[in-house]
């Protein structure tokens, strides 16, 4: 290769003109069904309409008796804590890396996110579960990062030897499986973003997934008050009689939000099925890169492909900060490749080193975290790059150009030192 570097005054890989990514896609049939919701209602406070639609679209998708629009993921996480009965001082074993909302809404509950170790994929360790269940524990959540599937297998083996409730946070995974079980189905109940550039998105809004009656009725006490507690929850239920104020919030989903995730929500598979090939196509030429590793995808494990995560190895590069090799992709026009911000190691952020000033007297206090707890997940992360998965045949031309920005890079690193 002769070209030089963008970064150092070269022509650039990427020629194609921005924005390279733009999720979720809009079409004329997307506008339309969104604009008649318009027409037809903007607040919807039962279960009725596109709301009832969109629950029935996805308990078929998923398979499962139960599915709870709620306002966003971070909502619908919250709503599953408490609908899985945490309770104040009870501990929550949850992916050291993970977006923080994962974990977060334990703080509201007073209850205690005890980060786990990670795999070298981002996923929870399941083998270093057990050494931080203490009596106070009471479930694990897992979170599928970039839309890989955890070991589910592992993790619901450890919850079941010690008496503890399994949630997911599928919120990277709609529609990702292992051995054709969907994440989002192992545990008691899961929580779903389907937040902007989410496989599955309504611009905002979150799900909660469950088979269990009990937890369904807590989901809607919890995020549903007034008319859908008192049509969903039974008479005679203890939780009938605190229907009119539930547990004080509403966590409703917008119906136009509704209306674009129920759109969406038709094409999902075609959308993992161009993302699986050019996932296919990328994890092929991108292994063979020099400084750049790719995973292989376990045997009967089918990943969203919300990223694709690149390990950087600066040591097969002269030590080039990554920090470098990436501003060089940007120079490239390759400006899709993202390091993750704020995705990162909880242990980083104050709320997990110091949540008592947001949370005074919070039983968390007790165990503060620091930099350099976690660090397999604290590791992985200061060396991934990422990249959106393109789904559309046509896009394979970008994906060509984005491989030729690695390639280049890495070709003429030395340059860079
Ligand atoms: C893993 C994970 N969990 C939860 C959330 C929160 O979802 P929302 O933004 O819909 O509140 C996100 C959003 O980015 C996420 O990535």
């Amino acid at each position: 290769m002769t070209s030089t570097l963008a970064l150092l005054g070269g022509e650039p890989a990427v020629t194609a003109p921005g924005p390279h990514f733009q999720w979720p896609p809009i079409d004329d049939t997307t506008r339309a069904k969104v604009a008649a919701q318009l027409e037809t209602a903007i607040s919807i406070p039962g279960r009725s309409g596109i709301v009832a639609d969109l629950e029935d679209g996805l308990q078929e998708y998923f398979g499962v008796r139960h599915a709870i629009t709620t306002s966003s993921g971070t909502a619908a996480l919250h709503t599953t804590y408490w609908a899985a009965g945490v309770r104040p001082g009870d501990e929550v074993i949850v992916p050291a890396w993970t977006f923080h909302a994962t974990a977060s809404p334990l703080f509201s509950l007073r209850a205690v996110p005890v980060l786990c170790e990670t795999r070298p994929d981002g996923n929870i360790d399941p083998t270093r579960i057990e050494e931080l269940i203490t009596p106070r524990t009471r479930a694990i959540m897992a979170t599928h990062l970039w839309g890989r599937p955890a070991d589910m297998a592992e993790v619901v083996k450890v919850a079941n030897t010690h008496d503890l409730v399994v949630l997911e946070d599928g919120s990277h995974a709609h529609g990702a499986s292992i051995a054709g079980q969907k994440t989002g189905t192992f545990g008691l109940a899961s929580a779903f973003s389907l937040n902007g550039p989410k496989p599955l998105s309504g611009g905002e809004g979150g799900f909660v997934l469950t088979d269990e009656d009990e937890t369904y009725y807590r989901t809607v006490a919890f995020a549903h008050y007034n008319k859908r507690a008192r049509n969903e929850i039974p008479d005679g239920h203890p939780l009938a009689r605190y229907a009119a104020t539930g547990a004080g919030l509403k966590l409703r989903i917008h119906p136009l939000a509704a209306a674009l995730a129920r759109d969406q929500l038709d094409r999902l598979d075609g959308y993992l099925a161009g993302r699986t090939e050019i996932a296919r196509y990328l994890t092929r030429h991108l292994s063979g890169v020099r400084g750049l590793r790719l995973a292989l995808m376990p045997d009967g494990v089918v990943p969203s492909w919300y990223g694709l995560t690149v390990t950087y190895k600066p040591d097969e590069l002269g030590g080039l900060p990554i920090e470098t090799f990436h501003r060089a992709l940007i120079a490239e026009g390759a400006t899709e490749f993202d390091r993750p911000g704020s995705t990162r190691p909880m242990n980083l952020l104050p709320l997990y080193q110091q949540p008592g000033p947001l949370f005074p007297g919070h039983p968390h206090s007790h165990r503060p975290y620091q930099a350099g707890d976690f660090p397999i997940a604290e590791h992985v992360h200061a060396h991934t790059i990422k990249l959106p998965v393109w789904h559309r045949e046509q896009d394979l031309e970008l994906a060509e150009q984005y491989i030729r920005a690695a390639v280049k890079i890495s070709d003429h690193h030395e340059e860079l030192l």
